[in-house]
């Protein structure tokens, strides 16, 4: 199935050649970080720049910030904002020291908007979840390896050939915004349950 995808750059990109790569993506401004919105369908999409060139961990320009909060101000749609670096510790101390570290200046602007239904961020290569800034807060795990689970003072994260996975939103009138967990290689296909004849719960 085609699908729309609409990018956000990480710490391994490099502004120029994302733009040059995706030019015929035509939400991502020419110049500066590399915010936008997308107002196409039910759900609003709010992309956002955390990218400091040269390092790993990420922060929010103050200009992000500002148009952050105008642009969130401008309608009350359901809205997801997608992020690069996770905003929140993990516990992962590896990780959690290249997080987004001015972290403390989105909470406030993510809070004073309740029609933000979702922040999602990837980056740590590992799901994991937290209420956060009035909303629930995703990381999505990595669609290649996995950082290692380990919550002791390793200053390096490590990883980990565990199963590669991504996260599948779908949003409807009815159920608004709800999150799967899938995983990507092959694992056999689809096999029908069988139960037994006289199982109570068939039905
Ligand atoms: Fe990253």
């Amino acid at each position: 199935m085609a699908a729309p995808y609409f990018v956000i750059p990480g710490n391994h990109d490099r502004h120029a050649r994302l733009r040059a790569a995706f030019d015929d993506h035509a939400y991502l401004p020419a110049e500066g970080p590399i915010n936008w919105v997308i107002d196409d369908f039910a759900l609003r999409i709010i992309g956002l720049d955390t990218v400091v060139p040269g390092k790993s961990h990420g922060e929010l320009a103050p200009e992000t910030l500002a148009w952050l909060d105008e642009t969130l101000a401008g309608s009350d749609k359901p809205t997801l904002i997608g992020l690069h670096h996770p905003p929140f510790p993990t516990g992962i101390l590896g990780m959690d020291r290249i997080k987004c570290l001015n972290d403390a200046d989105l909470q406030p602007i993510s809070a004073r908007h309740p029609h933000v239904v979702r922040l999602v961020a990837g980056h740590h290569h590992r799901p994991v979840q937290t209420t956060w800034g009035g909303t629930l807060c995703q990381i999505a795990p990595g669609v290649a390896h996995q950082v290692v689970l380990n919550f002791t003072d390793r200053e390096m994260a490590e990883w980990v050939l565990e199963p590669p996975a991504m996260l599948i939103h779908r949003w409807s009138p009815e159920t608004e915004l709800i999150t799967h967990n899938t995983y990507i290689r092959d694992y056999g296909g689809a096999k029908p349950f069988r139960l037994d004849p006289d199982y109570p719960g068939k039905d």
